[in-house]
């Protein structure tokens, strides 16, 4: 969160990031926990979730391509931005999504080994998660300074404008709850006051959501060390 008016407000992207780490490590532990006997009563909220996240890691990817990295590279230069680098990232990743798709898709189906399924699943799923931290820790190493560093806040403020217009609304509905779950209480605050919408955009949405967010282990089930005093 940025308390400083004079550099533009990463509040959304930096939220999405989180977003996106923690569940990429909340799906693992899905996945890591499932029995043989889960595939017709557990699998398949895992894998609606999965459908949701992977849209917003391909809107994320979609709204940096065509918009935030183009702004950026216009004011820093391209070799600064990394752009080339940033590419090759971001289709690694489609293809390891695409993977992780269809290790669950596999998963699911009753006639296969389930212990080589899962095992396949969670192999996918870990390969996508290690090049998803790599690709956003550049972004934050490089990508985020410069965006403070060199882009107006009113230039940015409009692409994110233009990035909210460009979100088709079944995302939108899963985005807004699905960050304010994610955040602190002052990244909260922040989301909500960067666009008072969102606010309204939570409250509507937030019951749909927690039914997708319902399939996956607490955050704080990830970690027995944050249950201690
Ligand atoms: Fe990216
Ligand atoms: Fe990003």
């Amino acid at each position: 969160m940025s308390g400083d008016r004079s550099k533009p407000d990463l509040t959304f992207v930096r939220l999405i990031h989180q977003s996106l780490r923690i569940d990429g490590t909340r799906l693992a532990a899905a996945i890591a926990s499932l029995a043989p006997g889960d595939r017709p009563g557990r699998l398949p909220g895992i894998r609606a979730f999965f459908g949701q996240y992977r849209d917003q890691l391909d809107m994320h990817h979609s709204h940096e391509d065509e918009l935030f990295f183009p702004a950026l590279a216009a004011r820093a230069g391209t070799d600064r931005t990394h752009l080339g680098e940033l590419a090759a990232q971001h289709q690694a990743l489609d293809r390891a999504v695409q993977a992780v798709g269809e290790a669950l898709t596999a998963l699911a189906d009753p006639a296969g080994d389930f212990a080589i399924d899962r095992a396949n699943a969670a192999s996918a799923l870990s390969a996508m998660t290690r090049l998803l931290d790599t690709h956003l820790t550049l972004e934050e190493q490089t990508v985020l300074p410069l965006i403070e560093s060199d882009m107006p806040v009113a230039e940015y403020k409009e692409l994110e404008i233009k990035a909210r217009n460009a979100t088709p609304r079944p995302q939108a509905r899963f985005l807004i709850p699905w960050l304010v779950a994610h955040a602190t209480a002052d990244q909260r605050k922040a989301l909500f006051r960067s666009a008072p919408p969102l606010r309204f955009a939570y409250w509507l949405n937030r019951r749909q959501y927690r039914r997708f967010d319902h399939a996956l282990p607490r955050p704080a089930e990830l970690s027995p060390r944050r249950q201690q005093p």
